[in-house]
């Protein structure tokens, strides 16, 4: 009875297992493992802005999670770098990196270095939803990754700043950086929208103006 399904969910296998029933496009809202959606905000925000955004380096620091397994994705599609800085015991699962080629990028062990000279310095709260349980241990753990002043000076004079929002300041990102010059957070936001409505017209129409 409808053209398209969007569905959110926690197991990347639970909206496969859909899609392979399904007779219409099924979007992945977000699932544990990825957030195809973001990303396209994402990108379509950093091509407004600075434009292409092939052969730039996207900085991602914090979880590797859902967006950050996105990204990694992505510069596989669109050739661009990312550079992975996460606190030890939460590093990029290699089976969930796959398919992305190890040219794309880079984990550092030290997020200062991993922001060196990045176009775009991003990151997302440090506690993703369902892993709620681990918010104690994770709080203690990503200390030492929050974005703040000093990383992003380590980053090109022109870097934007992004947050898949909500965000929580003063955790996984200082109130001057969300809330100073280089953060397109906003922007960034309301481009979830018209990306999503590109999206719509892609699988309706199978072509995009
Ligand atoms: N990584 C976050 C993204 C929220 C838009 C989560 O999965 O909760």
């Amino acid at each position: 009875m409808v053209d398209v399904v969007m569905i959110r969910t926690y197991e990347q296998s639970k909206i496969e297992r859909f899609a392979e029933y399904s007779r219409v496009p099924v979007i992945n809202g977000l699932t544990n493992e990825y957030h195809p959606c973001q990303i396209l905000a994402d990108i379509f925000t950093y091509i407004e802005q600075r434009g292409s955004i092939e052969g730039r380096t996207v900085a991602w620091i914090g979880d590797s999670n859902n967006v950050c397994r996105t990204w990694l994705q992505a510069a596989e599609v669109l050739g661009f770098q990312v550079h992975v800085s996460t606190p030890p015991g939460y590093e990029i699962d290699g089976g969930r990196a796959t398919g992305v080629g190890a040219a794309r990028y880079r984990q550092f062990a030290d997020p200062r270095e991993a922001c060196r000279d990045a176009d775009l310095v991003t990151t997302d709260v440090w506690t993703s939803m369902g892993y709620e349980s681990e918010n104690e241990a994770r709080r203690k753990a990503f200390a030492g990754w929050r974005v703040d002043a000093e990383l992003m000076r380590a980053a090109r004079p022109d870097a934007l700043f992004m947050h898949c929002l909500p965000a929580h300041r003063g955790e996984e990102v200082t109130a001057e950086v969300i809330d100073g010059p280089s953060s397109v957070v906003w922007e960034e936001a309301e481009n979830r929208l018209h990306a999503q409505k590109a999206l719509l017209e892609v699988l309706l129409l199978g072509t995009i103006d």
